[in-house]
């Protein structure tokens, strides 16, 4: 397994694969690797194949965190990642600075953006409204450096899924994208690199999340003829802020593939909740 730094070498290298005809996935990351993502490059695996190449990129990406936001205090670990990718059979961590990233040529100023402007709008896009300007442009890169045939994301973060698949579609780019179901642990709560900092209490509390979407499913699948989004929002609301830190920042119930809102939550329609558990914001969402 190689570690490329370089945006040169990677870039290089994906040319050379292309020319012999070599089927490359890539699993974009920003590190502190966990299941989650090493289920993703299971999946890429399958994808293709003994003789294909696997990419995990590993780069927190400063252009998607807001100032206020943990960009300096994001976990990470290259050593502990790089143990975990060679044993999951990756075959290159492209692991670039901000500077080959944003500011390696010219001058070093950067000012070209994807923006995408639909699906990107509701949820994370209002509480985070710079964000997926950062991912679009970020993963646009990446695929334009690491030239896959395949790219895997999460159904973790849904909507991050929905826009990039909006983002190919839209300007063409010749790649399939391919999502992977949301991994846990045993107790419910959606794996995230996050996770780390929830401490003592926290940990418990932060099950709010994955119960509401039990809850809210088992709710939806007691009533066919659908149950009031209002309604069942404030519920949900009051049910996650019976935990003592927690504090919402929305609940959501939308149409699977254009994200638009319902009035009327059956089943089939999505869910997706953020919520503050002290001062770490998780999200997870799930199909009703
Ligand atoms: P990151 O949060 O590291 O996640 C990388 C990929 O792993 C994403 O596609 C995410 O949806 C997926 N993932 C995270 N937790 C998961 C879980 N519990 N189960 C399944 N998949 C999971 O998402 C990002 O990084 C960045 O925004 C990125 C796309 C790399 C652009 O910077």
């Amino acid at each position: 397994m190689k570690v490329l730094r370089s945006v040169q070498r990677m870039q290089r290298l994906a040319q050379a694969w292309r020319r012999a005809s070599v089927p490359v996935a890539l699993v974009p990351t920003m590190g502190y690797l966990h299941a989650g993502h090493l289920s993703l490059v299971k999946r890429a695996r399958v994808l293709i194949g003994s003789k294909g190449r696997i990419v995990v990129s590993i780069y927190v990406n400063p252009t998607q965190f807001a100032p206020n936001e943990d960009f300096s205090k994001y976990p990470r670990d290259l050593s502990h990642d790089t143990r975990l990718c060679r044993d999951a059979g990756v075959d290159v961590i492209f692991a670039p600075s901000d500077t080959e990233m944003y500011a390696g040529k010219r001058d070093g100023s950067f000012s070209t953006y994807v923006v995408e402007e639909k699906l990107s709008a509701g949820m994370e896009g209002v509480s985070r409204p710079t964000h997926f300007r950062g991912v679009t442009t970020v993963v646009a890169k990446l695929f334009n450096i690491v030239l896959p045939q395949f790219a895997v994301f999460g159904a973790k973060d849904y909507q991050q899924a929905a826009v990039i698949k909006r983002m190919v579609c839209d300007l063409n780019l010749p790649l399939k994208i391919i999502v992977g179901p949301t991994y846990r642990e045993s107790d419910g709560l959606a794996m995230s690199s996050r996770n780390k900092y929830l401490k003592g209490e926290l940990r418990a509390q932060a099950l709010a999340l994955s119960r509401s979407l039990a809850k809210a499913r088992s709710l939806v699948r007691s009533q066919p003829k659908g149950v009031s989004a209002k309604l069942l929002k404030s519920e949900l609301k009051a049910f996650i802020e019976r935990e003592p830190q927690a504090r919402v920042d929305y609940v959501e119930f939308f149409e699977p593939n254009t994200l638009v809102p319902v009035k009327s939550v059956k089943r089939g329609t999505h869910m997706a909740v953020a919520v503050f558990i002290g001062k770490t914001r998780l999200i997870d969402n799930a199909e009703m």
